[in-house]
Parts: C-alpha cells; sequence; structure tokens
C-alpha cells in the first residue's frame, strides 16, 4: 500500500516534477539558485557588516556573531567564484551552509531583548531564506524551517536571558512557518517553470537538427555525414579531456556534440544547381557556396535566440559560422586566425573534413585512410590547429 500518493512525492521531493524529469534538469536548477545565492550571500555580508557597524557604537555585545557572519557570507561568495561552473555540483551544499550560517547566527539573537533582536533577525533571515524559493527539494526546505523554528523556541526558553522567550521568538518561529509555505509554492512554480523552458528548448533544438536533416539530404553528396561528423567530433573531445590541454568542461563538451550536427545549417540558402555540382564550382559560385557559413550563423541565431543555455546558443553560431576557417588565417568568412578561431569551430573543421576526404563526393572519389591522415598531417598548423589535429591522428 502507497503511504503517499505519487504527485504528493513528487511535490516534496522533486518540486512537482517527476524524479525522472527532475534529473533530466537538475542542473539548470543548480545553475538558477546558484545566481540567487551569489546575490543572497553578498547580500547578506553587506547586513552583517552593516549591523557591525551599528553595534560597535551601540555597546549590545554581538559583535562576535557579526563578524562570523560576515566572515562566512564572504566564504560562501568565494567559494561560488572559485568553483565556477567546473563544480556545478557544489551549489546546494553552499546554499544550505550560507542559510544555516545565517540561522545559527538568528537564533544566537533570539536569546536578545525583543527590542533589538526582533528587526534584525526578521530582515537577516529573509535574506537567508532566499535561496530556497529555488530549492530542488521542499522536502528538505520543510525540515529545514521546522528544525529552525524549534531551535528558536529552544534556544529562548531556555537561554540566559528567558525574558526573550515569549513573543520575540514565537515572532520568529511564525515568520519561518510562513516562509515555509511562501517559499515551497515559489519553489514549485520556479522548478515547474524551468522543465518547461528546458522542453521548449528541447523543440527548438530538434526542428533545427531536423532542418540539418533536410540539408542533408537535399545536398545529394554527403550521405550520413552529419552522424559521422558528430562522431569525429565525439573523438577529438575524448582526446582533449585526456590530456585536458584546453582545460573544457563537461558542459562545454555535450555543447559542441549537440550541436556539432548543425554546422552545414546554412546550406539551406545555397541553390541546388551550386550544391549538388557535379564539377569545380566557377570562383562566382564558390563565393556563393562560402556564404552558407554566413547563413548558418545566422539561422542559428535567430531560430536558437530565445534559448535560456546562451553558452550552448554561442557554441553553435561559432560551429556553423567559423567551421571553415583555417589555423593561418586564410580561411573563410572572416579569415580568423589561430585561436583566435573559436576552440568549437577548430574541432569541426577536423571532423568535416576528415569525414569529407574518406567519403565519395560527386566531384571525387573517397580518399584511402592512409592518404586522408597524411592531407590531416599536411594541413596540420596551417589549416587545422596542430594540437587537435595530432590529438585526432593519434585515434586513427
Ligand atoms: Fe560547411
Amino acid at each position: 500500500m502507497r503511504i503517499i500518493n505519487t504527485n504528493v512525492k513528487d511535490y516534496l521531493f522533486y518540486g512537482g516534477i517527476s524524479r525522472e524529469e527532475y534529473y533530466s534538469v537538475r542542473e539548470r536548477i543548480w545553475d538558477r539558485n546558484r545566481n540567487i545565492l551569489k546575490v543572497t550571500s553578498l547580500a547578506s555580508a553587506g547586513m552583517a557588516l552593516f549591523f557591525l557597524i551599528f553595534n560597535a557604537f551601540t555597546e549590545t555585545g554581538l559583535l562576535l556573531p557579526y563578524a562570523v557572519l560576515l566572515f562566512g557570507s564572504l566564504l560562501v561568495t568565494l567559494a561560488l567564484r572559485l568553483t565556477g561552473n567546473r563544480y556545478r555540483r557544489i551549489s546546494p551544499a553552499l546554499c544550505y551552509v550560507q542559510m544555516l550560517l545565517v540561522c545559527v547566527y538568528a537564533t544566537i539573537l533570539s536569546t536578545q531583548p525583543a527590542r533589538f533582536a526582533t528587526p534584525a533577525t526578521s530582515v537577516i533571515v529573509f535574506i537567508a531564506l532566499m535561496p530556497m524559493s529555488i530549492d530542488d527539494r521542499p522536502i528538505r526546505m520543510y525540515a529545514f524551517m521546522l528544525g529552525e523554528s524549534a531551535g528558536y523556541l529552544l534556544v529562548s526558553r531556555f537561554a540566559k536571558s528567558p525574558e526573550a522567550f515569549g513573543l520575540d521568538a514565537i515572532n520568529i518561529a511564525t515568520f519561518c512557518l510562513i516562509g515555509m509555505v511562501f517559499y515551497a509554492v515559489v519553489c514549485v512554480r520556479n522548478v515547474r517553470e524551468i522543465w518547461q523552458s528546458v522542453r521548449m528548448e528541447k523543440i527548438q533544438s530538434d526542428l533545427i537538427n531536423s532542418l540539418a536533416e533536410v540539408v542533408e539530404e537535399r545536398d545529394e553528396n554527403t550521405g550520413d555525414h552529419i552522424q559521422r561528423t558528430v562522431g569525429h567530433v565525439k573523438t577529438i573531445i575524448a582526446q582533449i579531456k585526456k590530456t585536458d590541454p584546453y582545460r573544457i568542461s563537461d558542459e562545454f563538451s555535450k555543447n559542441v556534440v549537440l550541436a556539432a550536427p548543425m554546422h552545414d545549417i546554412g546550406k539551406i540558402k545555397i541553390p541546388d544547381h551550386i550544391l549538388n555540382k557535379p564539377g569545380r564550382l566557377t570562383p562566382e559560385e564558390f563565393e556563393i557556396m562560402k556564404l552558407h557559413t554566413v547563413y548558418g550563423g545566422d539561422i542559428v541565431a535567430r531560430t536558437m535566440g530565445g534559448i535560456e543555455e546562451k553558452d550552448y546558443v554561442e557554441v553553435a553560431r561559432n560551429i556553423a559560422l567559423y567551421h571553415h576557417e583555417r589555423f593561418d588565417g586564410t580561411g573563410y568568412p572572416k579569415g580568423l586566425k589561430g585561436t583566435e578561431i573559436p576552440l568549437e569551430a577548430r574541432i569541426m573543421a577536423i571532423a568535416d573534413v576528415y569525414d569529407a576526404l574518406v567519403s565519395d563526393r560527386v566531384y571525387k572519389k573517397a580518399f584511402s585512410k592512409e592518404t586522408a591522415k597524411q592531407i590531416l598531417r599536411e594541413g596540420s598548423g596551417t589549416q587545422f590547429d596542430p594540437l587537435l589535429a595530432g590529438l585526432f591522428l593519434e585515434t586513427l
């Protein structure tokens, strides 16, 4: 027999979406959480500093708790900055450290005379609880707030200044309980909103990938070019991760693999007689063909502009726009040189060219693997990033 209904469980444990849905958007939730925490930890440090200075003149004897709060909040801010995008998993833990810090401090305050403690504590508790508005697990928030309310009442009851118990402690506990309901509603709303926007982005991304497949079908030369180049891109990324010369994040790797199928999306605007011409293109035709990079960058920017994951859109745009740039600066459309070419485009260039070399095209037969490797080797440093070309050649 089920003790609680599945839907209630989903609301309590996963913010109103199912377990599987929750795990698919967990990182996005952490990111939003992280942004709120950046603001609250700084605000908390600011408030502590203000009260520290204020108390220095009023002699309430609360200098130490304020100093600890200030120091702790600054440490959380610093940890957020240092961990960056590489260790996002730490964000929820930092969120609880910050909240715990403020709540322990507020508990100390609740032992003080009511005339001072209530307003100061209320302000700081409100700031402390803000990150909960995006907490991924309402059940934890309930536990936290109930524990905190009980803590206020107990500490106030047995503190040295029993006169503080009463209105002051009850005020704070009530505030916590009201906050619990309020933040639970906001939390569920936020988690569901993130889930919906991720779903919309998936639809957008599927649409643009279908468009890429349409382009592939129109371009009679390419066969399974898209799938194969994605495979080469994955190989290069795995190689980079092994030796870590560019220190890429998991997020970046995922974005490059997802965006790779769109590299030739701009070909949708190239006329058939040029795209499928069996012989060599004339210089004029080649100029038109070159425009597929600019068209591609433009299509990605316009169709994916609304997507929240800006890094992904940027990677997709760079791949479409710069995958024909050459390391020596003689490529197109911009003639970028060396590391001016975004890393994702340098990766794509190798995957794209290698696949073109080993495939049949209407204007040429497939080269053997050995010949293709030789061409890659010769292009290393001129056409391709030598480091990446070397890493890819190791796998062939
Ligand atoms: Fe291309």
